[in-house]
């Protein structure tokens, strides 16, 4: 996987041919049994004290569901709607990609280009903002966060990222804003209240180095936002995300107390490696780091690791499953929660196993999927579909006999 698929992480999705006779709104699953416990980190108790258990809530030492960007695969990634949809799910955690603003806001993005998640090329008023920006390597056009203040930001609207594979998510086009950092951490307090149980936040800080280089500085409004909320605490349910290493120490040493993880994809291009690094001739590739030598040293710095899931069980050349590397062993020998993403029900998200047509939008068997992956030991998985999730757990840990 080349740095630009990084950058637009659905363009493979093209190679499998598209019809869209074939989607059906997913339901909101009800999970059966009624566990307790803590997800990765121990819970922070005063926003869930003296509540009944959740039917969702997950018992210590079970694997997390995370809602990758929200309940992406029925709303608009990256809203309050999506969030708010994933905590009724069951998700134990929501995620939140943070990009800054021209005025050093942090907003949840999934990158700094806004034109493939926003109504902003509907926007006259911005129309000279497109420009063209080396992210990482790689030129991209479009809009960018950092151009815009976050008074402008929020006149904008999210829009669906994926229309032609997520049809159905369009119809909520232009009815959500774009949420600052500030805004879902105050949601995760008030969702955690409503729904009687703890509900932890994994946010990513995107690109650290390009927005550094543009005199912005995301881990220290990501610090400061963090201790405002009272999670600057290793028992809080945070854990913070990055592909670049850098910052991941930098943040500690700015007194950083909560869970961090490091962040891989697979792919053996010019940048498919930590930014950072890579940019100051450390040519060590994320398929180095995940090595019992590297996941050694990433120990040093991160608590957990967020694998893409073809590290755990990788795919032949015919597309479908190998047999589990050793990663989750080798990550576990060295200390390391194990998190991989990302789980999704389409086919074109899939190895070949769990397909059930060559059309990409279509469901695949993603019960069957993430239960095989559960079976290798992860800590938990990242899906764009929490209520799948929630059902491969229980039939995860039927089958052990839980
Ligand atoms: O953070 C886990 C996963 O979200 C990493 O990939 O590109 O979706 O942020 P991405
Ligand atoms: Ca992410």
């Amino acid at each position: 996987m080349t740095s630009r698929s990084r950058i637009t992480p659905f363009a493979l999705v093209g190679t499998v041919a598209l019809t869209l006779s074939t989607l059906a709104a997913a339901p909101v699953v009800n999970a059966a049994p009624p566990p307790t416990g803590s997800p990765l980190a121990a819970q922070a108790p005063a926003d869930t004290a003296a509540k009944p258990p959740h039917p969702h809530q997950k018992r210590p030492g079970e694997p997390l569901i995370v809602a990758h960007r929200g309940a992406s695969g029925y709303r608009p990634e990256h809203t309050i709607a999506a969030y708010e949809l994933a905590a009724a799910m069951g998700a134990d955690y929501i995620e939140p990609d943070l990009v800054l603003t021209k005025d050093g806001m942090l907003v949840d993005r999934h990158e700094p280009e806004i034109g493939g998640t926003t109504n902003v090329a509907d926007h006259p008023e911005f129309a000279d903002r497109k420009t063209t920006k080396n992210l990482d390597g790689t030129d991209v056009t479009g809009w960018f966060t950092e151009d815009f203040t976050l008074a402008e930001l929020k006149s904008l609207r999210a829009v669906e990222r994926l229309p032609k594979q997520r049809q159905h998510n369009t119809i909520y086009d232009g009815l959500y804003d774009v949420p600052t950092f500030e805004e879902v951490l105050t949601l995760r307090e008030e969702l955690s209240k409503k729904h009687g149980r703890t509900i932890g936040i994994i946010p990513e800080i995107k690109h650290s180095t390009y927005f550094h280089e543009k005199g912005l500085n995301p881990e220290q409004a990501f610090l400061e936002a963090v201790r405002k909320h009272g999670l600057n605490s290793k028992k809080a349910p945070l854990w913070l995300q990055s592909f670049e290493i850098t910052n991941l120490r930098a943040v500690r040493d700015m007194g950083y107390r909560a869970n961090s993880t490091f962040l891989a994809w697979t792919g053996d291009g010019q940048w498919d490696g930590p930014y950072d690094l890579l940019s100051k001739g450390d040519a060590r590739k994320y398929s180095d780091w995940m090595k019992p030598a590297g996941l050694k040293e990433i120990a040093t710095f991160a608590d957990g690791i967020g694998p893409e899931k073809f590290f755990v069980i990788p795919k032949k050349a015919d597309g479908t499953l190998d047999a589990p590397t050793s990663l989750v062993a080798d990550a576990h020998a060295a200390g390391l929660k194990v998190v991989p993403w990302t789980f999704r029900n389409e086919n074109s998200f899939m190895a070949k196993d769990f397909q059930t047509s060559d059309d990409a939008t279509q469901y695949g068997r993603a019960i069957d999927e993430m239960v095989t992956y559960l079976r290798t030991g992860i800590d938990g998985l990242f899906t764009d579909n929490p209520d799948t999730g929630v059902i491969a757990r229980q039939h995860f840990l039927a089958e052990k006999g839980k």
